[in-house]
Protein backbone atom coordinates (compact mmCIF):
# COMPACT_ATOMS: atom_id res chain seq x y z
CA UNK A 1 0.00 0.00 0.00
CA UNK A 2 2.88 1.93 1.24
CA UNK A 3 4.55 1.25 -1.73
CA UNK A 4 1.41 1.66 -3.69
CA UNK A 5 0.93 4.81 -1.89
CA UNK A 6 4.75 5.45 -2.32
CA UNK A 7 4.72 4.32 -6.00
CA UNK A 8 2.02 6.70 -7.23
CA UNK A 9 3.60 9.37 -4.87
CA UNK A 10 6.63 8.01 -6.40
CA UNK A 11 5.54 8.40 -9.26
CA UNK A 12 3.75 11.74 -8.61
CA UNK A 13 6.96 12.84 -7.63
CA UNK A 14 8.66 11.02 -10.40
CA UNK A 15 5.52 12.90 -12.55
CA UNK A 16 6.51 15.93 -10.60
CA UNK A 17 10.02 15.87 -10.81
CA UNK A 18 10.14 16.48 -14.54
CA UNK A 19 7.30 19.12 -13.84
CA UNK A 20 9.50 21.15 -11.52
CA UNK A 21 13.10 21.90 -13.73
CA UNK A 22 10.45 22.45 -16.87
CA UNK A 23 8.54 25.22 -14.73
CA UNK A 24 11.88 26.68 -13.78
CA UNK A 25 12.81 26.51 -17.21
CA UNK A 26 10.23 28.46 -18.21
CA UNK A 27 10.89 31.46 -15.93
CA UNK A 28 14.63 30.84 -16.68
CA UNK A 29 13.68 31.40 -20.46
CA UNK A 30 12.13 34.31 -19.71
CA UNK A 31 14.50 35.89 -17.30
CA UNK A 32 16.74 35.23 -20.38
CA UNK A 33 14.75 36.83 -22.98
CA UNK A 34 13.54 39.88 -20.94
CA UNK A 35 17.66 39.76 -19.84
CA UNK A 36 18.64 39.98 -23.28
CA UNK A 37 15.83 42.25 -24.03
CA UNK A 38 16.90 44.19 -21.74
CA UNK A 39 20.67 44.28 -22.80
CA UNK A 40 19.39 45.04 -26.31
CA UNK A 41 17.32 47.36 -25.27
CA UNK A 42 20.29 49.01 -22.93
CA UNK A 43 23.00 48.35 -25.76
CA UNK A 44 20.33 49.43 -28.14
CA UNK A 45 18.97 52.87 -26.69
CA UNK A 46 22.81 53.43 -26.04
CA UNK A 47 23.74 52.38 -29.60
CA UNK A 48 20.71 54.93 -31.10
CA UNK A 49 22.01 57.67 -28.32
CA UNK A 50 25.30 56.97 -29.39
CA UNK A 51 24.66 56.95 -33.16
CA UNK A 52 23.10 60.13 -32.75
CA UNK A 53 25.32 61.70 -30.46
CA UNK A 54 27.83 61.05 -32.89
CA UNK A 55 26.08 61.94 -35.67
CA UNK A 56 26.05 65.40 -34.19
CA UNK A 57 29.43 65.30 -33.35
CA UNK A 58 30.65 64.24 -36.87
CA UNK A 59 28.06 67.02 -38.31
CA UNK A 60 29.72 69.40 -36.57
CA UNK A 61 32.73 68.24 -37.21
CA UNK A 62 32.21 67.97 -40.61
CA UNK A 63 31.31 71.57 -40.60
CA UNK A 64 33.89 72.64 -39.00
CA UNK A 65 36.10 71.31 -41.39
CA UNK A 66 34.21 72.24 -44.69
CA UNK A 67 33.81 75.59 -42.86
CA UNK A 68 37.52 76.22 -42.68
CA UNK A 69 38.15 75.29 -46.41
CA UNK A 70 35.29 77.53 -47.33
CA UNK A 71 36.74 80.54 -45.13
CA UNK A 72 39.80 80.23 -46.69
CA UNK A 73 38.61 80.49 -50.44
CA UNK A 74 36.75 83.87 -48.94
CA UNK A 75 40.05 84.79 -47.22
CA UNK A 76 41.93 84.41 -50.90
CA UNK A 77 39.27 86.65 -52.55
CA UNK A 78 39.39 89.18 -50.00
CA UNK A 79 42.52 89.71 -50.24
CA UNK A 80 42.66 89.74 -53.78
CA UNK A 81 39.45 92.41 -53.81
CA UNK A 82 41.76 95.34 -53.40
CA UNK A 83 40.20 96.09 -50.15
CA UNK A 84 42.71 96.35 -47.20
CA UNK A 85 40.32 94.11 -44.75
CA UNK A 86 39.98 93.82 -41.07
CA UNK A 87 38.49 90.23 -40.32
CA UNK A 88 36.69 89.79 -37.19
CA UNK A 89 35.22 86.54 -36.03
CA UNK A 90 32.71 84.77 -34.01
CA UNK A 91 32.65 81.72 -33.80
CA UNK A 92 30.74 79.02 -32.43
CA UNK A 93 30.01 74.94 -33.16
CA UNK A 94 26.84 76.07 -35.46
CA UNK A 95 27.68 79.49 -36.55
CA UNK A 96 30.38 81.27 -37.82
CA UNK A 97 30.57 84.87 -38.39
CA UNK A 98 33.03 86.78 -40.25
CA UNK A 99 33.09 90.40 -40.82
CA UNK A 100 35.31 91.99 -43.49
CA UNK A 101 35.77 96.00 -42.64
CA UNK A 102 38.02 97.62 -45.10
CA UNK A 103 40.74 99.66 -43.88
CA UNK A 104 41.28 101.96 -47.27
CA UNK A 105 41.01 105.49 -46.88
CA UNK A 106 38.49 107.51 -48.87
CA UNK A 107 35.31 105.30 -48.98
CA UNK A 108 32.19 107.03 -49.46
CA UNK A 109 30.20 105.44 -46.23
CA UNK A 110 29.10 107.72 -44.03
CA UNK A 111 29.45 104.60 -40.69
CA UNK A 112 30.91 101.76 -42.64
CA UNK A 113 31.26 99.78 -39.23
CA UNK A 114 27.90 100.32 -38.22
CA UNK A 115 26.29 99.38 -42.08
CA UNK A 116 27.90 96.17 -41.90
CA UNK A 117 27.09 95.32 -38.41
CA UNK A 118 23.71 95.67 -38.97
CA UNK A 119 23.58 94.13 -42.31
CA UNK A 120 25.23 91.04 -40.00
CA UNK A 121 22.57 91.34 -37.66
CA UNK A 122 19.67 91.00 -40.15
CA UNK A 123 21.75 87.80 -41.39
CA UNK A 124 21.64 86.14 -38.54
CA UNK A 125 18.15 86.54 -37.45
CA UNK A 126 17.26 85.31 -40.11
CA UNK A 127 19.35 82.18 -39.43
CA UNK A 128 17.07 78.89 -38.16
CA UNK A 129 17.84 78.17 -34.58
CA UNK A 130 19.15 74.48 -36.04
CA UNK A 131 21.62 75.69 -38.47
CA UNK A 132 24.75 75.44 -38.57
CA UNK A 133 25.51 78.37 -41.27
CA UNK A 134 28.84 80.54 -41.86
CA UNK A 135 28.23 84.09 -42.24
CA UNK A 136 30.38 85.94 -44.32
CA UNK A 137 29.43 90.31 -44.23
CA UNK A 138 31.97 92.31 -46.37
CA UNK A 139 32.25 95.60 -49.26
CA UNK A 140 32.36 94.43 -52.31
CA UNK A 141 34.30 96.82 -54.67
CA UNK A 142 33.98 97.56 -58.86
CA UNK A 143 35.81 99.29 -60.84
CA UNK A 144 32.92 100.60 -63.32
CA UNK A 145 34.90 102.89 -65.64
CA UNK A 146 38.29 104.39 -65.19
CA UNK A 147 36.70 107.12 -62.91
CA UNK A 148 34.47 105.46 -61.51
CA UNK A 149 34.09 102.43 -58.38
CA UNK A 150 30.74 100.63 -57.23
CA UNK A 151 30.67 99.57 -53.62
CA UNK A 152 27.97 97.55 -51.88
CA UNK A 153 28.12 95.94 -48.41
CA UNK A 154 26.66 92.90 -48.58
CA UNK A 155 26.24 90.01 -46.41
CA UNK A 156 26.41 86.47 -47.53
CA UNK A 157 24.70 83.04 -45.77
CA UNK A 158 26.38 79.64 -46.49
CA UNK A 159 23.90 76.68 -44.60
CA UNK A 160 25.88 73.16 -43.83
CA UNK A 161 23.82 70.27 -45.19
CA UNK A 162 25.03 67.34 -43.67
CA UNK A 163 23.13 65.04 -45.76
CA UNK A 164 24.99 66.44 -48.73
CA UNK A 165 28.09 67.34 -47.13
CA UNK A 166 27.89 70.79 -48.60
CA UNK A 167 27.16 74.51 -48.05
CA UNK A 168 24.15 75.68 -49.88
CA UNK A 169 24.20 79.05 -50.63
CA UNK A 170 21.55 81.28 -49.01
CA UNK A 171 20.00 84.52 -50.24
CA UNK A 172 22.42 87.42 -50.13
CA UNK A 173 21.58 90.21 -48.42
CA UNK A 174 22.83 93.83 -49.89
CA UNK A 175 22.85 97.27 -49.24
CA UNK A 176 22.11 99.63 -52.33
CA UNK A 177 25.06 100.20 -54.06
CA UNK A 178 26.83 103.33 -53.85
CA UNK A 179 29.01 105.06 -56.46
CA UNK A 180 32.10 107.18 -55.91
CA UNK A 181 34.65 108.89 -58.02
CA UNK A 182 37.88 107.44 -57.93
CA UNK A 183 39.64 110.49 -57.55
CA UNK A 184 38.10 111.54 -54.48
CA UNK A 185 36.58 108.17 -52.82
CA UNK A 186 33.31 110.28 -52.62
CA UNK A 187 30.14 109.77 -53.61
CA UNK A 188 29.02 111.05 -57.40
CA UNK A 189 27.28 113.96 -56.85
CA UNK A 190 25.68 116.17 -60.25
CA UNK A 191 28.30 117.97 -60.13
CA UNK A 192 30.73 115.23 -60.94
CA UNK A 193 28.57 113.95 -63.24
CA UNK A 194 27.64 117.59 -65.24
CA UNK A 195 31.00 119.70 -65.55
CA UNK A 196 29.67 122.65 -66.15
CA UNK A 197 26.99 125.17 -66.19
CA UNK A 198 26.90 125.04 -69.85
CA UNK A 199 26.18 121.35 -70.29
CA UNK A 200 23.37 121.73 -67.44
CA UNK A 201 21.51 124.20 -69.73
CA UNK A 202 21.99 121.50 -72.15
CA UNK A 203 20.12 119.29 -69.89
CA UNK A 204 17.52 122.00 -69.40
CA UNK A 205 16.58 121.61 -73.26
CA UNK A 206 16.44 118.29 -73.22
CA UNK A 207 13.99 118.30 -70.36
CA UNK A 208 11.98 120.81 -72.12
CA UNK A 209 11.51 119.12 -74.90
CA UNK A 210 10.90 115.48 -73.09
CA UNK A 211 8.13 117.40 -71.12
CA UNK A 212 6.55 118.40 -74.74
CA UNK A 213 6.86 114.55 -75.86
CA UNK A 214 5.12 113.38 -72.93
CA UNK A 215 2.26 115.89 -73.34
CA UNK A 216 -1.14 116.25 -75.05
CA UNK A 217 -1.73 119.63 -73.90
CA UNK A 218 -1.68 122.55 -76.33
CA UNK A 219 -1.02 124.58 -73.91
CA UNK A 220 1.89 122.84 -72.56
CA UNK A 221 4.68 124.84 -74.49
CA UNK A 222 3.53 128.42 -73.14
CA UNK A 223 4.19 126.63 -69.75
CA UNK A 224 7.55 124.43 -70.50
CA UNK A 225 9.22 127.54 -72.52
CA UNK A 226 8.76 129.25 -68.66
CA UNK A 227 10.23 126.59 -66.84
CA UNK A 228 12.69 127.63 -64.23
CA UNK A 229 15.98 126.58 -65.05
CA UNK A 230 17.22 123.67 -63.02
CA UNK A 231 20.82 124.08 -61.08
CA UNK A 232 23.30 122.76 -59.29
CA UNK A 233 21.28 123.28 -56.51
CA UNK A 234 18.63 121.11 -57.66
CA UNK A 235 17.88 117.43 -56.12
CA UNK A 236 19.68 114.98 -58.37
CA UNK A 237 19.11 111.20 -57.61
CA UNK A 238 22.08 109.59 -59.53
CA UNK A 239 22.41 105.84 -61.20
CA UNK A 240 24.94 105.09 -63.41
CA UNK A 241 22.26 104.07 -65.56
CA UNK A 242 20.10 107.18 -65.62
CA UNK A 243 19.83 110.74 -64.04
CA UNK A 244 16.27 112.19 -61.81
CA UNK A 245 16.08 115.64 -61.63
CA UNK A 246 13.36 117.43 -58.99
CA UNK A 247 12.81 120.23 -61.00
CA UNK A 248 12.42 123.78 -59.51
CA UNK A 249 8.35 124.69 -58.80
CA UNK A 250 6.52 125.22 -62.34
CA UNK A 251 3.01 125.06 -64.11
CA UNK A 252 3.84 121.72 -66.27
CA UNK A 253 2.94 119.35 -63.85
CA UNK A 254 6.11 117.71 -63.84
CA UNK A 255 7.89 117.82 -60.58
CA UNK A 256 10.92 115.39 -61.18
CA UNK A 257 11.92 113.41 -64.55
CA UNK A 258 14.23 111.15 -65.16
CA UNK A 259 16.21 111.50 -68.24
CA UNK A 260 18.56 108.30 -70.04
CA UNK A 261 22.19 109.04 -70.10
CA UNK A 262 21.82 108.58 -73.86
CA UNK A 263 19.61 111.54 -74.09
CA UNK A 264 21.98 113.95 -72.29
CA UNK A 265 25.16 112.03 -73.69
CA UNK A 266 26.53 115.51 -74.38
CA UNK A 267 26.40 117.06 -71.27
CA UNK A 268 28.01 114.49 -68.54
CA UNK A 269 31.02 113.26 -67.66
CA UNK A 270 30.79 109.74 -69.51
CA UNK A 271 33.03 108.47 -67.03
CA UNK A 272 30.28 108.70 -64.25
CA UNK A 273 28.05 106.23 -66.53
CA UNK A 274 27.68 102.50 -67.29
CA UNK A 275 28.80 102.95 -70.60
CA UNK A 276 26.06 100.88 -72.03
CA UNK A 277 23.54 103.13 -71.54
CA UNK A 278 25.35 105.60 -73.83
CA UNK A 279 26.63 103.54 -76.63
CA UNK A 280 25.88 104.98 -80.10
CA UNK A 281 24.55 108.21 -78.07
CA UNK A 282 26.07 110.80 -80.38
CA UNK A 283 26.93 110.70 -83.80
CA UNK A 284 30.65 110.33 -84.84
CA UNK A 285 32.28 111.80 -87.90
CA UNK A 286 34.55 109.43 -90.48
CA UNK A 287 38.18 110.61 -89.96
CA UNK A 288 38.37 109.40 -93.57
CA UNK A 289 35.64 111.57 -94.88
CA UNK A 290 35.43 115.44 -95.47
CA UNK A 291 31.75 117.00 -93.99
CA UNK A 292 30.38 120.18 -94.88
CA UNK A 293 27.13 121.69 -93.40
CA UNK A 294 24.56 124.37 -95.80
CA UNK A 295 22.64 126.55 -93.57
CA UNK A 296 19.73 128.78 -94.30
CA UNK A 297 18.86 131.46 -92.89
CA UNK A 298 15.65 133.82 -93.03
CA UNK A 299 13.08 132.18 -94.18
CA UNK A 300 10.60 130.69 -94.42
CA UNK A 301 9.47 132.22 -97.76
CA UNK A 302 6.54 130.89 -100.14
CA UNK A 303 8.15 132.32 -103.31
CA UNK A 304 11.98 130.40 -102.45
CA UNK A 305 11.52 127.94 -99.97
CA UNK A 306 9.75 125.08 -101.11
CA UNK A 307 11.72 125.68 -104.70
CA UNK A 308 14.72 124.47 -102.51
CA UNK A 309 13.18 122.17 -100.65
CA UNK A 310 12.37 120.78 -103.84
CA UNK A 311 15.88 120.73 -105.32
CA UNK A 312 17.45 119.71 -101.68
CA UNK A 313 14.71 116.21 -102.02
CA UNK A 314 16.05 115.75 -105.38
CA UNK A 315 19.88 116.00 -104.63
CA UNK A 316 18.66 114.10 -100.96
CA UNK A 317 21.13 116.24 -99.49
CA UNK A 318 19.90 117.46 -95.54
CA UNK A 319 20.48 121.24 -94.72
CA UNK A 320 19.82 123.44 -91.44
CA UNK A 321 17.39 126.28 -91.49
CA UNK A 322 17.89 128.71 -88.97
CA UNK A 323 14.09 130.67 -89.57
CA UNK A 324 12.92 133.86 -88.34
CA UNK A 325 9.77 132.82 -86.16
CA UNK A 326 7.54 136.05 -87.79
CA UNK A 327 8.37 134.17 -90.96
CA UNK A 328 7.32 130.92 -89.37
CA UNK A 329 4.27 132.20 -87.97
CA UNK A 330 2.90 133.38 -91.69
CA UNK A 331 4.56 130.46 -93.23
CA UNK A 332 3.66 127.42 -90.90
CA UNK A 333 3.01 124.78 -93.64
CA UNK A 334 6.54 125.26 -95.30
CA UNK A 335 8.36 125.05 -91.56
CA UNK A 336 6.29 121.76 -90.79
CA UNK A 337 7.53 120.58 -94.47
CA UNK A 338 10.78 121.35 -93.78
CA UNK A 339 11.39 119.20 -90.42
CA UNK A 340 9.38 116.66 -92.01
CA UNK A 341 11.66 116.29 -94.87
CA UNK A 342 14.84 116.07 -92.60
CA UNK A 343 16.21 119.25 -92.26
CA UNK A 344 17.13 121.01 -88.98
CA UNK A 345 15.26 123.35 -87.25
CA UNK A 346 16.98 126.56 -85.42
CA UNK A 347 16.11 130.03 -84.07
CA UNK A 348 17.15 133.05 -85.99
CA UNK A 349 14.75 134.96 -83.58
CA UNK A 350 11.06 136.32 -83.83
CA UNK A 351 12.11 139.93 -85.31
CA UNK A 352 15.66 139.31 -86.88
CA UNK A 353 16.60 142.69 -84.45
CA UNK A 354 20.46 142.62 -82.75
CA UNK A 355 20.05 140.67 -79.42
CA UNK A 356 23.26 142.71 -78.07
CA UNK A 357 21.78 145.42 -76.32
CA UNK A 358 18.64 144.61 -75.74
CA UNK A 359 16.86 144.06 -72.45
CA UNK A 360 16.53 140.96 -70.82
CA UNK A 361 12.88 141.18 -71.47
CA UNK A 362 13.22 141.65 -74.78
CA UNK A 363 15.58 138.67 -75.85
CA UNK A 364 13.23 136.51 -73.92
CA UNK A 365 10.64 137.58 -76.26
CA UNK A 366 12.39 137.05 -79.24
CA UNK A 367 13.71 133.71 -78.59
CA UNK A 368 10.34 132.13 -76.60
CA UNK A 369 8.12 133.49 -79.21
CA UNK A 370 10.54 131.74 -82.36
CA UNK A 371 10.43 128.49 -79.95
CA UNK A 372 6.87 128.53 -79.41
CA UNK A 373 6.23 129.27 -83.07
CA UNK A 374 8.79 126.18 -84.84
CA UNK A 375 7.40 124.61 -81.89
CA UNK A 376 3.67 124.89 -83.19
CA UNK A 377 4.66 124.33 -87.11
CA UNK A 378 6.98 121.36 -85.98
CA UNK A 379 6.73 119.38 -82.67
CA UNK A 380 10.28 120.36 -81.89
CA UNK A 381 12.03 122.89 -80.01
CA UNK A 382 15.02 124.21 -81.65
CA UNK A 383 17.88 123.78 -79.87
CA UNK A 384 20.36 125.55 -81.79
CA UNK A 385 19.98 129.48 -82.11
CA UNK A 386 21.86 131.62 -84.96
CA UNK A 387 21.96 135.37 -83.74
CA UNK A 388 20.81 138.00 -86.25
CA UNK A 389 24.19 139.38 -88.03
CA UNK A 390 26.28 136.49 -85.87
CA UNK A 391 26.35 139.24 -83.09
CA UNK A 392 26.45 137.96 -79.40
CA UNK A 393 27.45 138.55 -75.70
CA UNK A 394 27.67 136.70 -72.65
CA UNK A 395 24.12 138.38 -71.80
CA UNK A 396 22.49 137.60 -74.53
CA UNK A 397 24.28 133.74 -74.11
CA UNK A 398 22.71 133.10 -70.58
CA UNK A 399 19.60 134.26 -71.36
CA UNK A 400 19.08 132.89 -74.61
CA UNK A 401 20.86 129.68 -73.45
CA UNK A 402 21.43 127.72 -76.68
CA UNK A 403 23.99 127.10 -78.49
CA UNK A 404 24.88 129.79 -80.71
CA UNK A 405 26.30 128.84 -84.20
CA UNK A 406 28.20 130.74 -86.71
CA UNK A 407 29.58 130.21 -90.28
CA UNK A 408 33.26 129.68 -91.43
CA UNK A 409 32.18 130.22 -94.98
CA UNK A 410 29.77 132.89 -95.97
CA UNK A 411 28.55 133.38 -99.53
CA UNK A 412 27.75 136.60 -99.20
CA UNK A 413 24.06 135.97 -101.08
CA UNK A 414 22.41 138.71 -99.49
CA UNK A 415 25.21 141.10 -101.04
CA UNK A 416 25.78 140.05 -104.18
CA UNK A 417 22.73 138.40 -105.53
CA UNK A 418 24.32 137.03 -108.29
CA UNK A 419 23.84 132.88 -109.02
CA UNK A 420 27.43 132.75 -110.29
CA UNK A 421 29.43 134.53 -107.40
CA UNK A 422 27.35 133.12 -104.82
CA UNK A 423 28.32 129.29 -106.26
CA UNK A 424 32.26 130.40 -106.64
CA UNK A 425 32.21 132.07 -103.35
CA UNK A 426 31.07 128.69 -101.64
CA UNK A 427 32.76 126.37 -103.44
CA UNK A 428 35.98 128.18 -103.47
CA UNK A 429 36.10 128.46 -99.51
CA UNK A 430 34.59 125.32 -98.65
CA UNK A 431 36.93 123.27 -96.34
CA UNK A 432 36.54 120.18 -94.24
CA UNK A 433 34.19 120.79 -90.82
CA UNK A 434 32.92 124.31 -92.37
CA UNK A 435 29.13 125.71 -91.72
CA UNK A 436 28.36 127.79 -94.71
CA UNK A 437 26.04 130.55 -94.83
CA UNK A 438 23.05 131.18 -97.48
CA UNK A 439 19.90 132.94 -97.28
CA UNK A 440 16.87 130.94 -98.71
CA UNK A 441 14.98 133.87 -99.72
CA UNK A 442 17.14 135.11 -102.07
CA UNK A 443 16.02 133.45 -105.84
CA UNK A 444 19.60 133.71 -106.71
CA UNK A 445 20.35 131.41 -103.85
CA UNK A 446 18.44 128.92 -104.37
CA UNK A 447 19.59 128.66 -108.49
CA UNK A 448 22.79 128.59 -106.94
CA UNK A 449 22.43 125.18 -104.92
CA UNK A 450 22.19 122.60 -107.38
CA UNK A 451 25.82 123.86 -108.57
CA UNK A 452 26.90 123.80 -104.93
CA UNK A 453 25.60 120.59 -104.25
CA UNK A 454 27.22 119.22 -107.22
CA UNK A 455 30.48 120.81 -106.87
CA UNK A 456 31.30 119.93 -102.92
CA UNK A 457 29.91 116.21 -103.62
CA UNK A 458 32.33 116.13 -106.61
CA UNK A 459 35.36 117.14 -104.11
CA UNK A 460 34.27 114.54 -101.79
CA UNK A 461 32.24 116.04 -99.55
CA UNK A 462 29.11 114.91 -97.86
CA UNK A 463 26.78 117.53 -96.87
CA UNK A 464 25.09 117.41 -93.18
CA UNK A 465 23.11 118.98 -90.71
CA UNK A 466 24.69 121.46 -88.09
CA UNK A 467 24.34 118.44 -85.56
CA UNK A 468 25.95 116.20 -87.39
CA UNK A 469 28.46 118.03 -88.42
CA UNK A 470 29.05 119.24 -84.40
CA UNK A 471 28.22 115.27 -83.02
CA UNK A 472 25.01 117.45 -81.22
CA UNK A 473 27.61 118.15 -78.83
CA UNK A 474 27.12 121.61 -78.79
CA UNK A 475 26.25 123.61 -75.82
CA UNK A 476 24.87 126.83 -74.81
CA UNK A 477 27.03 129.41 -73.58
CA UNK A 478 29.40 128.73 -76.44
CA UNK A 479 29.28 129.50 -80.23
CA UNK A 480 30.12 127.21 -83.31
CA UNK A 481 32.24 128.48 -86.27
CA UNK A 482 32.95 124.99 -88.07
CA UNK A 483 34.30 121.49 -86.66
CA UNK A 484 37.38 122.40 -84.30
CA UNK A 485 36.18 125.56 -84.00
CA UNK A 486 34.18 126.14 -80.95
CA UNK A 487 34.47 129.05 -78.80
CA UNK A 488 32.87 130.52 -75.21
CA UNK A 489 31.07 133.09 -75.62
CA UNK A 490 32.81 136.45 -74.04
NI1 LIG B 1 19.70 136.69 -90.83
Amino acid sequence: MNKSTYEPSRSRRRNSQPQKPNQSNKGKNLFTLLSILFVLGVFGGGYWIFTIKNNEVMATEHFADNAKVLLADIQEERDQSGLANKKTIDSSDQLKVVVYTPQKANLPFEDLEKDLQTITEKNKEQTKKDEMAVIVSKVTLRHLTDQMDRYQIISERYRWNEAKREFIKEETLEDSPLYASQQTGKMITAKDLIPSEADLLGIQQVIQQKILDQSDDKTMIDKVLALPAISFDSEFTYSPEKLTVVLPKNDTGVDKITLDYKEIAAFINTEFVDPSTIEGALPTLDPNKKYAALTFDDGPNPATTPKLLDILKEKNVKATFFMIGENVTANKEIAKRIHEEGHEVGSHTYTHTPLPGLSQEQIQTEVRKTDKAIFEATGVLPQNIRAPYGAVDVKTARITAKPFIEWSVDSADWQTKNTESIKRQVLSQTYNGTLILMHDIHPETVDAVPAIIDGLQKEGYELVTVDTLLSSRQKPLHQYFGVGDERVVD
